[in-house]
């Protein structure tokens, strides 16, 4: 595999840079949108990283990339631990953003479950939001920005133009390469996201570490929680099956919680500990193999 230079490994201060960008896009409804031009016209070291993210992002998620990680990384080899101490390894990935303004990871994923727990949703689903980034330890084995997070998209066929900064795809080998760039590229009409390889992130690979212990709508929340030009865009419609059609309904139950329990107020760990140890312990086993 090719070897990344720092600057291509890391483009962003931190992970999220991307996830403000996100939500820039898709803002809480009531919150009024920013004009395209509003949103990207102006400069900002900030905004010059996540088009350098995307770059990266575009040029090289592949198919041949994505069977790659797969083949690294579902032999979970790398580490395995008691679930919280797996989440507090997460916790490690400690970067250049201002530490005043940023949540670190666990006090998001905190306050994502803690949101969903207070609208009364079924525990699965608060420990879905507890758990849903862990597969960012991704960067803590090396792995670039781009090969972590970002909108998530299926590989194998033609990049839709209603995936974020599509003219960057240009430079991806896929867009050129017959097998892979047609409408249904290697996959067939409506044939279900299980038949489908989509670009490679902590929401395939978390997917992935929890298929055998999750109810499938949380597995559902897991796998496809940034796939944006789906749930927002409707752009794959045609590959995906009556059934995912159903289940993304729980998709998009979930994604708001993502992107809109941000809260200045950090959550008091040690208070809330007990309680998603027990959580982790009704549904999980007690070491996860990463
Ligand atoms: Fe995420
Ligand atoms: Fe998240």
């Amino acid at each position: 595999m090719k070897e990344f230079e720092k600057d291509e490994i890391s483009p962003l201060s931190s992970l999220d840079v991307w996830e403000d960008d996100v939500l820039k896009r898709y803002p809480e409804p009531g919150v009024p949108a920013k004009t395209k031009d509003e949103f990207r016209n102006y400069d900002s070291p900030e905004i010059d990283s996540v088009r350098e993210f995307y770059r990266l992002n575009h040029k090289y998620q592949t198919y041949e990339n994505v069977l790659a990680k797969k083949e690294n990384f579902l032999k979970f080899d790398k580490k395995e631990l008691p679930w919280w101490a797996a989440m507090e390894y997460l916790n490690t990935l400690i970067d250049d953003s201002d530490p005043d303004t940023s949540l670190d990871q666990l006090q998001h994923l905190l306050q994502t479950a803690e949101a969903i727990r207070a609208d009364g949703h079924p525990d699965w689903f608060v420990l879905t939001g507890f758990i849903h980034d862990l597969g960012k330890v991704l960067c803590l084995f090396g792995e670039p920005q781009w090969n972590v997070v970002g909108d998530s998209f299926p590989v194998g066929c033609k990049f839709s133009d209603k995936i974020v900064f599509p003219e960057f795809f240009d430079a991806n080998p896929d867009s050129k390469d017959e097998r892979y760039n047609t409408k249904y590229g290697v996959y067939t009409h409506q044939c279900g996201l299980d038949n489908i390889h989509m670009s490679w992130g902590h929401d395939e690979y978390l997917y992935h570490i929890t298929r055998q212990h999750l109810p499938e709508e949380a597995l559902y929340m897991i796998r496809y929680h940034s796939f944006y030009s789906q749930h927002r865009e409707k752009a794959y419609d045609h590959l995906l099956n009556s059934h995912d059609q159903k289940m993304f309904k729980w998709v998009d139950k979930f994604n708001p919680y993502d992107l809109y329990s941000k809260s200045p107020k950090p959550p008091v760990v040690s208070e809330l500990k007990p309680y998603y140890e027990d959580l982790i312990a009704k549904y999980l086993p007690d070491k996860v193999a990463l």
